[in-house]
């Protein structure tokens, strides 16, 4: 494993899903953690969060018991780093500016930053799309990446060190079917990440993105037993003929956020198996 003792990461929609493993994966090579959500478990306004953020899963996931923010935190605590979980909605600018400096301040540094807060529930094609869901959909998987991209740049540039990592996924480099907001603000985030490259240069900044096919989130699992067909389609089309697992996904990130990954930046990384490969291929 790589080592990121002494390195701060602060991590967006970490309560659940991909976002959780990359705190624990982080924080199992060195780091402190902070783990960001919309969701907290003791927050006494859970129910209204969930359904405000006008999200089917998010609803869902407060049902089903899927809120592991502070449980992240605590499990990250007894490895022997710090962490703490602090409700943060990466659509609002106020809070996570507040939030960044007091991460700064409590923790001395912000060196770690990964945009992986989004909304994966509205599947519907161009004809059928709702406008509000679309807006939605922009507003939390674009916005809110560059929202905490912005606010944290700064302590990055004095610090004159930076890690950056987007969340990206096959429906940005590849579009989506049934999948216009959703494939739209991935592909966006990518030429953010670029963009973040370019810029973060001189300050010893990376910024890459990572692009995975279907990884066996809570959600993914979810959608794959109400989509069964479509999901087991995908699945043929990975050249292991099986799902990624969290792991993978968080493995990859913390390659990119070390020291060794320091020459890496501006790239797409995906963790998709193989998955954009079989339809340009005879056989596999
Ligand atoms: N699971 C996959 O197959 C897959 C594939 C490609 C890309 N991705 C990407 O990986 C990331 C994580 O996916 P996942 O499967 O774990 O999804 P998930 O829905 O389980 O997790 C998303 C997290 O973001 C949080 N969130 C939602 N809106 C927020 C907001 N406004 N502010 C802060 N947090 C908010 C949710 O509460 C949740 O904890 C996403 O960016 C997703 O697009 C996932």
């Amino acid at each position: 494993m790589f080592d990121l003792s002494g390195k701060v990461a602060l991590i967006t929609g970490a309560s659940r899903g991909l976002g959780r493993e990359d705190a624990l994966t982080l924080a199992r090579m060195g780091a402190d953690v902070v783990i960001t959500d919309v969701l907290v478990e003791d927050d006494p306004d859970l129910e209204t969060t969930a359904q405000g953020t006008n999200s089917l899963l998010q609803d869902v996931a407060r049902q089903q018991g899927w809120v592991y923010s502070n449980q992240t935190a605590e499990e990250i605590r007894k490895l022997g780093r710090r962490s703490v979980a602090i409700k943060m909605d990466v659509t609002n600018r106020e809070q996570v500016a507040e939030v960044m400096k007091r991460v700064k301040d409590e923790f001395g540094a912000i060196h770690i930053l990964v945009n992986n807060a989004a909304v994966l529930d509205n599947t519907a094609t161009i004809a059928k799309m709702d406008y509000k869901l679309w807006d939605r959909d922009v507003a939390v998987n674009l916005t809110g990446a560059f929202n905490c991209t912005k606010e944290v740049w700064p302590y990055m540039r004095e610090q004159n060190w930076g890690r950056v990592i987007f969340m990206a996924s096959i429906a940005g480099t590849n579009g989506g079917f049934g999948q216009a907001s959703y494939s739209a603000t991935k592909a966006a985030v990518i030429a953010l990440a670029k963009t973040a490259a370019l810029e973060g240069g001189k300050y010893n900044i990376t910024a890459n993105a990572i692009a995975p096919g279907i990884i066996g989130s809570e959600a993914a699992n979810m959608a794959a037993q109400f989509r069964k067909e479509e999901y087991d389609r995908f699945r043929e089309h990975t050249v292991f003929k099986r799902f990624g697992e969290p792991s993978h996904v968080a493995a990859a990130i913390g390659y990119l956020c070390s020291e060794e990954a320091g020459y890496i930046t501006g790239t797409v990384l995906e963790v998709m198996g193989g998955m954009n490969l079989l339809t340009a291929s005879l056989r596999a």
